[in-house]
């Protein structure tokens, strides 16, 4: 039921903590076999983390009047593949991180070999709950919609092109245009999923609500990986949770190293303002979509 309050602050911890026990119900046990590769899908999976594209989900679920129940699968199986991607991102023969969300990273804690199957074991996992959580959708045709959403958001033209564009780009000097690309894909292409999978599990929503809502996902999504970029520069490594200045010491084309802090910031306030816009036509019942896109630009870490 749709018992969260509209407002963020008070929305959040709530959101954070019912995630939080989906992703724990999904999770392998350390005590059932391999134990050593649960571990550490476990570790890095309930590591903390903002959980924000979890809340995304939720937050147009109530945007669009449904029951929440149905989109916790989605939640889980898009924080997995979120995870994945960050596990496989801090790699040595990626961008080579010692610490995510204020511990040490996977491969740190682990080893390299367990980094890349609890990648991967994750990435499956996502696909899984998609295709069999007994509480999602009852129809066949939306669920296959979702987890083709979500295979594209994860694939070449999603986040692990975004990334190879990323690694093929070092050193490199990208127009802006070249710039948003990468950051639309690596980043953006998830971000949208998880607005545009809660939107199909609305049947009822007109084809213009539809593309609002997915113009708006696609502003935030592009503003939160210039959000990150800044705070690679702005941030300290513990407010962070990882290696503030990691990007610049990579030679990695970023926002402020391509247009400068100050056009950056402006960027980023342009497509907030953009998002807002793309949700005028709804009501209250958005005003949790609206506050996720002031923290995306706002947040800390
Ligand atoms: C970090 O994502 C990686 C990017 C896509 C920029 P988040 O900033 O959402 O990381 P967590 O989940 O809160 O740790
Ligand atoms: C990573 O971008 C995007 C992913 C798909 C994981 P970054 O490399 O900038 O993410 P952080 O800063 O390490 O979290
Ligand atoms: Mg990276
Ligand atoms: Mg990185
Ligand atoms: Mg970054």
């Amino acid at each position: 039921m749709n018992e969260v309050s509209t407002s963020l602050q008070s929305a959040m911890p709530a959101l954070q903590a019912r995630i939080e026990n989906q992703l724990k119900h999904w999770l392998p046990a350390i005590n059932k076999h391999p134990g050593y590769l649960h571990e550490a899908m476990r570790y890095s999976s309930l590591a903390g983390g903002k959980r924000i594209r979890p809340l995304l989900i939720y937050a147009t679920g109530i945007a669009t009047h449904q029951n929440l129940d149905q989109l916790d699968g989605l939640a889980c199986a898009v924080e997995f593949i979120h995870v994945y991607s960050l596990i496989h991102d801090d790699l040595p023969c990626m961008d080579d991180d010692d610490l995510r969300r204020g511990k040490p990273t996977c491969h740190k804690a682990f080893d390299e070999a367990t980094a890349v199957l609890a990648g991967d074991a994750l990435q499956a996992l996502a696909f899984r709950i998609l295709s069999s959580d007994p509480a999602m959708t009852d129809d066949p045709a939306i669920r296959l919609k979702m987890i083709k959403t979500l295979a594209n958001a994860a694939g070449s033209r999603g986040m692990a092109g975004g990334q190879a564009i990323d690694l093929a780009s070092v050193g490199k000097t990208l127009s802006i245009a070249e710039l948003e690309t990468m950051h639309i894909y690596k980043t953006g292409a998830l971000i949208r999923a998880c607005v545009m999978m809660a939107v199909q599990n609305q049947p009822s929503l007109s084809k213009q609500q539809i593309q609002k809502l997915d113009h708006y996902a696609k502003c935030i999504g592009l503003a939160f990986q210039i959000h990150d970029d800044i705070l690679d520069v702005e941030g300290d490594t513990h407010t962070l949770g990882k290696p503030a200045g990691s990007d610049l010491a990579l030679d990695k084309p970023t926002f402020p190293e391509v247009i400068g802090l100050d056009a950056s910031r402006a960027r980023a306030r342009e497509l907030h303002q953009e998002a807002l816009q793309s949700l005028e036509q709804f009501g209250d019942e958005a005003s949790l979509l609206r506050d996720i896109a002031d923290y995306i630009i706002d947040r800390i870490h």
